[in-house]
């Protein structure tokens, strides 16, 4: 009975909301939804800027790009990632987006090892998943490995992913229900090349020290344990690009060390390119170019060896 009441009280609520009739929401569950929306707006930021954009616009930003001339540009032989004039924005409301990368251009040879660094919200990880293929830019093309990402479904996304890239992010993303040996099959199967018996799993756990959780499951592991398997994940998936997201942001200085030479040995003796942001100038030493993004453009863009 009380719930009814409550129920009664809450509609009488929405309805008698002037935002209610105001918006023309035909039914209380618009209503919400539009509510929702806002309080996520509060959510991102007070500064964050927020531009109107028609609402048929916003929709077409979720779906892949419509064909047109550009869906075939390659790289060029040069480089693995051509980034060009790329845009992304996030929708807040059903016609209003917040704009988070304005115009980004970059190349990042096959065998560089860069590193992002830039505030907090300044668009790193932002940048990393759309050269990686886990979100798409709105405007601009991302040509990665021959492929211009944008153009591609959800799918064809997926499918790329686990053709082409890696993953090592802040917080391992291990399965949980396997044991540390299962985790590390799974980068094995997914392997481009299928040449999984140049991989010896059990050897990848001796050199990293990891002998000893080699059997147990993710939780019952050290923080710096299950980063080391993600990144032997990784490194059996023999991935041509790896895509690192802060991997040592939640690892002791000794461990975040660890992980720095081992990705700085992929790097060095399979030629694998590494894009990874951070927050920790002390990284800069391992990798051979610094980029610099504020406010979602890139300031600066160095060599460092
Ligand atoms: N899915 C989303 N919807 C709306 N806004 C988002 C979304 N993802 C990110 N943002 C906003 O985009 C901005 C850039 O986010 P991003 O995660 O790329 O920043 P970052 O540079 O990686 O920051 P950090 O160093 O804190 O990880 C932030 O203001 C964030 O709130
Ligand atoms: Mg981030």
């Amino acid at each position: 009975m009380r719930n009814w009441f409550r129920n009664k009280k809450q509609k009488y609520k929405y309805i008698s909301n002037p935002k209610f009739k105001s918006n023309k929401h035909n039914t209380a569950e618009e209503f919400l939804l539009n509510v929702d929306e806002e309080n996520n707006r509060d959510a991102i930021s007070d500064t964050a800027e927020i531009i109107k954009i028609n609402w048929k616009e916003n929709y077409k930003m979720k779906k892949k790009r419509k064909k047109d001339s550009n869906i075939h540009l390659q790289n060029n032989p040069e480089y693995v990632i051509e980034l060009k004039n790329v845009f992304k924005s996030y929708p807040i409301s059903r016609n209003e987006v917040t704009p988070i990368l304005k115009g980004v251009d970059l190349k990042i040879k096959r065998g560089e090892f860069v590193i992002l660094f830039g505030k907090s919200g300044s668009g790193k990880s932002t940048l990393l998943n759309i050269m990686s293929g886990l979100d798409r830019a709105n405007h601009g093309d991302v040509i990665v490995e021959n492929t211009n990402l944008p153009y591609l479904s959800n799918e064809e996304l997926t499918k790329f992913r686990r053709r082409h890239v890696a993953f090592i992010f802040q917080q391992y993303h291990l399965l949980n229900n396997i044991t540390g040996y299962e985790n590390v099959e799974t980068g094995l199967i997914l392997q481009k090349h299928k040449d999984r018996k140049n991989f010896n799993i059990k050897k990848a756990f001796e050199e990293f020290d990891l002998l000893d959780v080699i059997d147990k499951y993710p939780s019952q592991m050290s923080g710096g344990q299950q980063q080391r398997i993600s990144i032997i994940r990784a490194l059996a998936k023999n991935a041509d690009i790896i895509f690192a997201d802060e991997p040592t942001s939640a690892l002791d200085k000794k461990t975040g060390v660890a992980v720095m030479e081992l990705l700085r040995k992929i790097n060095q003796e399979k030629g694998t390119t590494i894009v990874m942001v951070s927050h920790d100038p002390d990284v800069i030493q391992y990798a051979n170019r610094k980029i610099f993004l504020n406010k979602g453009t890139i300031i600066n863009d160095e060599k460092v060896r």
